[in-house]
């Protein structure tokens, strides 16, 4: 069987994502009975952080521990891999004493690196280019509140050069979604990650619409999503983004173009008043909360569903 990792959403197939979004419905269900139908007792999740968490730590960290397993955090200021030891040793070594590997890293390419060489599955926690698993959240967000994923509209406004704009596009379209993002010029997603996902929505039956217009990709939108407009490692550019994204902002004049049962996403930490506006994450159409606590089931669903896939462990119930 192949080790199956998830470093993108194009790690995914549309019925492999459909799988684990209804996966994870059971298991918050489950959790919710105080129930745990999965168990992986004794095995070993390393957690390596090259940046800051809470959402994403803690999703994970208590995910393992409730399937009976263990989770191990490696930061770069405790280990060896702060001192420049080459990815591809660091992943031999720690892939042969753990079952299941999450990286929070920067460039992209160092995870594909640790992937290659590992010999346990690896997810992606968030790199410069994308940040899948805050998008099986979010979907399955979505799903709780709207039902059907094909078909909806969904909205993104704001930096969408970064990590989320391509993980909105490329999750949306896989589920069959209409995907718009807005952003200035020079802070849209780059030609490849467009065209990938344009070859997904034509599987799929999704659309996707890139612009500079914030109206027209909120004009009737079901779902409205923004990000912070100075992600980790941008603190120096702070005031020059704040002006260049100021006409993107999630506010109460930008929820009037949506459709009126639009619901609101944030992946968290929000900075209200910039990206964001207080009436609107306080308000009666946010769903950030939910959002945010859908991180522990989605990772769960996925945790399970890679080890399944990559014959390291047996799950009842999945493909
Ligand atoms: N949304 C998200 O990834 O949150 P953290 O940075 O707190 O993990």
């Amino acid at each position: 069987m192949a080790l199956r990792h998830f470093l993108t959403l194009n790690d995914l197939s549309p019925a492999e994502l459909d799988h684990v979004i209804a996966r994870a419905i059971e298991l918050k269900a489950e959790h919710r009975e105080r129930r745990q139908s999965v168990q992986f007792p004794n095995y070993v999740l390393g957690m390596i952080f090259e940046k800051a968490s809470t959402r994403t730590r803690i999703s994970f960290e208590a995910g393992i521990a409730q399937f009976g397993g263990h989770a191990i955090f490696l930061s770069p200021r405790d280990t060896q891999l702060g001192r420049g030891e080459p990815t591809e040793d660091s992943a031999r070594v720690i892939s042969s004493m753990c079952d299941i590997v999450m990286i929070r890293t920067f460039e992209h390419s160092i995870i594909e690196k640790f992937a290659e060489y590992s010999s346990v599955p690896v997810i992606n926690a968030l790199t410069d280019d994308y940040h899948p698993c805050q998008l099986l959240a979010d979907l399955l967000t979505v799903k709780e509140h709207k039902g059907d994923l094909a078909g909806l509209t969904m909205s993104y406004l704001g930096d969408s050069a970064n990590n989320m704009a391509n993980s909105y596009l490329l999750a949306g379209v896989t589920a069959g979604m209409h995907v718009r993002i807005a952003g200035p010029e020079g802070y849209l997603p780059s030609a490849d990650i467009i065209a990938a996902a344009e070859d997904r929505a034509a599987e799929t039956g999704g659309s996707v619409l890139v612009t500079v217009d914030a109206a027209e990709a909120l004009l009737g939108a079901d779902v409205v999503a923004t990000d912070t407009w100075v992600s980790m490692g941008q603190e120096d550019e702070k005031e020059a983004r704040l002006q260049l994204f100021r006409g993107y902002a999630v506010d109460e004049a930008a929820m009037k173009l949506a459709a009126p049962d639009a619901v609101v996403l944030h992946c968290l930490p929000a900075y209200r008043g910039y990206e964001i506006a207080a009436a609107v994450i306080d308000g009666p159409q946010s769903i950030v909360w939910d959002e945010a606590e859908n991180r522990l089931h989605a990772q769960k669903a996925l945790m399970a569903w890679l080890m399944h896939r990559s014959g390291l462990a047996v799950v009842e119930g999945l493909d």
